[in-house]
């Protein structure tokens, strides 16, 4: 039995987030295949992620250096530890995000700031860091209303890139991805590129 953290990445509701679709098809058949899992549901939008800030910072670096914090450092760094313990407890992490501004969501970026710490996350070394969470596996479900995935956008995608190479970082080298794309660029093909997203994640958490 898997203890399963489910990560969503956006507050629209899913009528009008295709994000949100992914997510909640993906939810809705993984529950339905491991009716024995723990699921955890991080709604992102609902949780208050105070900025990764300078008192937020000292903390984290005082407690890394075994320095007495300030009340507001220790308050702040833990709640950075409290989102990175829930991280680290779980065996599999599916994170729905969209493409915004060609980058995520700035509560996302504020929580993948909390994940990524030295000596917990990863390590640095003569050959460069190395990330220590080797153990989970991840599903990405990813929605971008234009094309990315080649053309003359390609290197303007800095959503699903930005989040593979945090989690790669961290040690997380083959997240499984479902990304729809494409939809707002051509609306005649929306509601077909989005049925076609949808049974993908569905497929994929029936065996993820
Ligand atoms: C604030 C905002 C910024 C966006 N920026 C981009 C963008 O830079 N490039 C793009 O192709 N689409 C952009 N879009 C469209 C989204 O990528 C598209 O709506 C996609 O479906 C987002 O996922 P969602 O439906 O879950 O919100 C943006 C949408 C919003 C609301």
């Amino acid at each position: 039995m898997a203890n399963v953290l489910f990560i969503k990445a956006n507050g629209l509701p899913a009528e009008r987030s295709v994000s949100v679709k992914l997510y909640e098809e993906f939810l809705k058949n993984y529950k339905a295949s491991n009716a024995g899992d723990t699921i955890t549901e991080l709604d992102l939008f609902q949780v208050d992620l105070p900025y990764y800030d300078a008192t937020m910072m000292s903390g984290l670096f005082k407690e890394s250096t075994g320095e007495t914090l300030t009340e507001d450092e220790a308050r702040l760094a833990k709640v950075a530890n409290s989102y990175l313990e829930q991280f680290l407890a779980a065996d599999k992490v599916v994170m729905a995000f969209p493409l915004w501004n060609f980058s995520i969501p700035a509560q996302f970026l504020t929580y993948l700031f909390y994940l990524n710490q030295a000596g917990k996350t990863f390590k640095y070394t003569a050959q460069g860091p190395v990330g220590l969470v080797t153990d989970k596996e991840v599903v990405l479900l990813n929605a971008r209303g234009g094309v990315y995935s080649d053309g003359p956008m390609e290197s303007w995608e800095m959503s699903l890139n930005y989040v593979k190479n945090v989690l790669a970082h961290l040690g997380i080298k083959n997240p499984q991805t479902v990304v729809v794309e494409g939809h707002n660029a051509t609306p005649d093909q929306a509601q077909d590129l989005i049925t076609a997203g949808l049974e993908k994640a569905a497929v994929l958490a029936n065996k993820f």
